[in-house]
């Protein structure tokens, strides 16, 4: 009797993890054709956008990636016809059109959706909205600037629904597939110290992502979110850089030791690739999880991606204070 109690929490994730695989992928979707579709992906200067960017063009669709800068513009067709010279089975149908999107100015989205009415052209459709331009800000809630936390929510929060709202008449126009895809992240099941601001944005965003999945059922659009756990990307550089400005501010000194230990302990793992192989995600897994949700009839509402985000994942079913004092080594 003791041993069947003490297993409960054993069977409830089981029957968690069971229902939600049977119903993550109850309806079915017709899937695109490559050669009949354009996709746009916001952010694609580097990381998961350029990835997934790069790879949904040699597949043969018209990608609208979007950029903030021209000489991103000018690496990815670079980059793109490189890929093409290298690899024969790359798709002749495809074309990346680089895009000035800054999803947080209204005039950009409004050229960014002139643009894709434009030249994804005659016999093609729009079949898909990637949300996936981000920003981290890795910062102590006690002095992060309200007005940076603001932009933080501009950006991962206010920026995806803005980009919803403005493409989702031109999706529900495609005769097949309709997709939007939402890039969050595990830190919305669990938060590290300094991600409060971040986490926070990526709690919302996967809170927009269920209405918007719940509400665009009838039209058939189908609405998934990505949550990746650490991928190996220019984010973690960025990140550094904030923890630095952190450190050697002399009004955050209280915090100054806790960050040290933390950026140092991540910069020590990442210098060592066998290990940092291990710490991070490739990126071809984000794009594969990015491609599933396209192409499948039946796309999952979630996708869980790395190990430690799988991780996170299970921290949700533990008690707050076990979580605080595990992350109490950090
Ligand atoms: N890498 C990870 O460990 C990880 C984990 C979970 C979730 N994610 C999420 O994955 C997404 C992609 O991040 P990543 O890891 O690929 O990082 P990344 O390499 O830093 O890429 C972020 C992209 O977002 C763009 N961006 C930032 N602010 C923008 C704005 N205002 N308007 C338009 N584009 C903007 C950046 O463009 P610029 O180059 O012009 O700044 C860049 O192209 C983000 O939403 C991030 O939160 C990443």
């Amino acid at each position: 009797m003791n041993r069947t109690w003490s297993l409960l929490p054993l069977y409830l994730c089981l029957l968690h993890w069971g229902i939600s695989t049977l119903f993550s992928r109850s309806k079915p979707y017709p899937p695109p054709l490559p050669s009949q579709s354009c996709v746009l992906i916001t952010g694609c200067s580097s990381g998961i956008g350029k990835s997934a960017a790069l790879h949904l063009v040699s597949k043969g669709y018209y990608v609208f990636a979007g950029v903030r800068s021209l000489n991103d513009a000018k690496m990815l067709t670079r980059e793109f016809e490189e890929i093409k010279d290298m690899d024969e089975h790359t798709s002749e149908d495809g074309i990346i059109f680089p895009v000035m999107l800054d999803v947080t100015r209204e005039d950009n989205i409004d050229e960014a959706y002139e643009e894709v009415e434009h030249l994804c052209g005659e016999g093609r459709n729009l079949v898909a909205l990637i949300n996936n331009a981000g920003m981290q800000q890795i910062t102590p809630m006690e002095y992060v600037p309200l007005d940076a936390m603001k932009f933080a929510f501009d950006v991962n929060v206010f920026a995806p629904v803005a980009l919803v709202q403005k493409f989702l008449p031109m999706l529900k126009k495609s005769g097949s597939a309709r997709r939007i895809i939402n890039i969050g992240s595990a830190s919305s099941f669990l938060t590290p110290p300094f991600y409060g601001v971040y986490a926070s944005t990526k709690v919302a965003l996967e809170t927009i992502n269920d209405a918007l999945r719940v509400e665009l059922n009838q039209f058939n659009v189908s609405v998934s979110l990505l949550q990746p756990g650490s991928t190996s990307t220019e984010i973690e550089g960025k990140m550094l850089a904030q923890a630095k400005a952190i450190i050697e501010d002399d009004s955050q000194i209280d915090y100054a030791p806790r960050m040290f230990r933390m950026s140092h302990a991540l910069e020590w793992l990442s210098g060592y690739p066998p290990l940092a192989h291990l710490l991070f995600t490739d990126v071809k897994y984000t794009t594969q999880a990015i491609v599933d949700a396209l192409e499948s009839e039946r796309p999952k509402t979630k996708y869980i991606v790395g190990w430690d985000a799988e991780v996170f994942k299970f921290a949700v079913f533990l008690p707050d204070r076990i979580v605080d004092w595990v992350l109490g080594f950090l």
